[in-house]
C-alpha cells in the first residue's frame, strides 16, 4: 500500500519501521518545524526523538512538498502533536485523495464554542467525507522504531484492511470496530498516567515503602472511568479492558512525559513549576490541557469521574499531593471510591 505519514517527529518516523518491513511505499512528510530532523535523517543520522535511524527506503518530503507527499496516498497516518493538528489539517485536507483512509495517531480533545470535543469528532465535522480511523494501543515510538514487539490498535468501522496492512511479525495491529472506544482511551490515558505518576512520586517516608496499593487503586479507578467515558461516547464499555485501554495506560504510566510530570508533582513540586521546568526542556505535557478539556467534556456528569475531577482540582489549585496533605487526600479519596 502507499502510506503517507504526516509529521516527522518521534511517532511519525517510527511508523516507517513496520511499514517498510511490510514492504509498503512510505512517504514521511515533515512540518515547517521538522526541518532539522529531516536534515539529520537525510544525512543518515539517528532521529533525535527516538535515537533510531529511519527505515531504509522511506521517502522524505519537506513542508512545502505536502501535495507531492499526499499524491496517490491510500492511507495517511497523522502523527502531529495536538497543538499543531489544526494547522496541518488546514493544509492537508484539501489535498487528501478521496479514497484515502485518514488514520489519526494524534489524541486528545479540542476546544470549540460548544465545549470540548474529541479530536476525531472535530476532524469529522470538518471533513465528513473522510474515511477516518484512529490508532491507539500500547506503543512507544522509540520501541516501534527499533522494531521491538508492539501491539497497536486501529479503531474504525472497517478496520481490518488497514490493521492487516500495517501488521508485521513484531508489530501486531488489532482491528477494533469500536472506534469511539479507541478514541476515548487514546484521549484520556495521558491524563490518568499523571495520576499513576503521582503515586510513583509520593514521598516514601520513613520505611521507604512505595505506594503500590494506592497506584493499583488509581489504575483500577482510571480504567473504570475510561469505561464510563467510552459508554458516554457511544462506544463499547469493554474496549478499555483491552490494549487500547489497560495496555496503553500501563505503558504510559511506566514512562513518558505525563508520568514524569506526575512523579514531580507527587514528589512535592507545584504543577506550574513542574510544567515550566519540563517546557524549558522542550517537553510538553499533553495530559495537562487534556485533563481540563476532558473535565469540560464530562462536565454534566462529573460525579462518575472522581479521579478526573480530583486531577482537575489539583491543576486548577496548583497544588502538589507530595507537599499538601489535603491535596493528597483528594487523590486518595478518588482512588478509594468504589463503583
Ligand atoms: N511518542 C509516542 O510514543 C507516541 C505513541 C503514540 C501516539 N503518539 C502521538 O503522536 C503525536 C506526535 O507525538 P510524537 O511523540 O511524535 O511528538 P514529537 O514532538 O516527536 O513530534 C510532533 C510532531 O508534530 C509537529 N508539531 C508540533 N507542534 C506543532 C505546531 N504547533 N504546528 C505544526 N506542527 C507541529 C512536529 O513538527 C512533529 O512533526 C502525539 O499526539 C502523540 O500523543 C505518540
Amino acid at each position: 500500500m502507499r502510506f503517507t505519514v504526516l509529521g516527522a517527529g518521534a511517532m511519525g518516523s517510527a511508523f516507517a519501521t513496520p511499514l517498510r518491513a511490510g514492504g509498503h511505499d512510505v512517504r514521511l512528510w515533515g512540518t515547517w518545524l521538522d526541518g532539522e530532523i529531516l536534515e539529520t535523517l537525510r544525512a543518515g543520522g539517528p532521529h533525535p526523538g527516538t535515537g533510531v535511524r529511519l527505515a531504509e527506503g522511506c521517502a522524505l518530503y519537506d513542508a512545502e512538498d505536502l501535495a507531492a507527499a499526499l499524491d496517490g496516498a491510500e492511507a495517511v497516518l497523522v502523527a502531529i502533536s495536538s497543538a499543531g493538528l489544526t494547522d496541518v489539517l488546514d493544509r492537508a485536507l484539501p489535498l487528501l485523495p478521496p479514497a484515502a483512509v485518514l488514520a489519526l495517531a494524534t489524541k486528545g480533545f479540542v476546544p470549540t464554542d460548544d465545549g470540548p470535543v474529541l479530536i476525531p469528532d472535530a476532524v469529522r465535522a470538518r471533513a465528513p467525507e473522510a474515511r477516518l480511523a484512529v490508532v491507539g494501543g500500547p506503543c512507544k515510538a522509540n520501541e516501534v522504531a527499533a522494531g521491538r514487539p508492539t501491539v497497536a490498535v486501529v479503531g474504525a468501522r472497517e478496520a481490518e484492511g488497514l490493521a492487516e496492512a500495517m501488521s508485521t511479525p513484531v508489530y501486531r495491529v488489532e482491528a477494533c470496530a469500536d472506534e469511539p472506544g479507541v478514541e476515548v482511551c487514546a484521549a484520556l490515558k495521558n491524563v490518568y498516567a499523571i495520576a499513576l505518576g503521582i503515586a510513583d512520586g509520593l514521598p516514601t517516608e520513613a520505611g521507604g515503602q512505595p505506594w503500590h496499593d494506592l497506584r493499583a487503586a488509581l489504575f483500577t479507578r482510571a480504567v473504570r472511568e475510561l469505561s464510563e467515558a467510552t459508554a458516554r461516547a457511544g462506544g463499547d464499555p469493554a474496549t478499555p479492558y483491552g490494549p487500547a485501554g489497560v495496555g496503553d495506560l500501563e505503558v504510559t504510566g511506566l514512562s513518558g512525559r505525563n508520568k514524569v510530570f506526575g512523579v514531580r508533582v507527587g514528589g512535592g513540586e507545584r504543577p506550574s513549576v513542574a510544567l515550566d521546568a519540563m517546557a524549558a526542556q522542550g517537553r510538553l505535557v499533553e495530559g495537562v490541557p487534556a485533563a481540563r478539556l476532558a473535565r469540560g467534556w464530562v462536565a454534566d456528569d462529573l460525579d462518575r469521574f472522581p479521579l478526573l475531577a480530583a486531577l482537575g482540582e489539583l491543576l486548577d489549585g496548583d497544588r502538589s499531593p507530595g507537599a499538601d496533605a489535603d491535596a493528597r487526600d483528594r487523590i486518595v479519596q478518588a482512588a478509594l471510591r468504589g463503583r
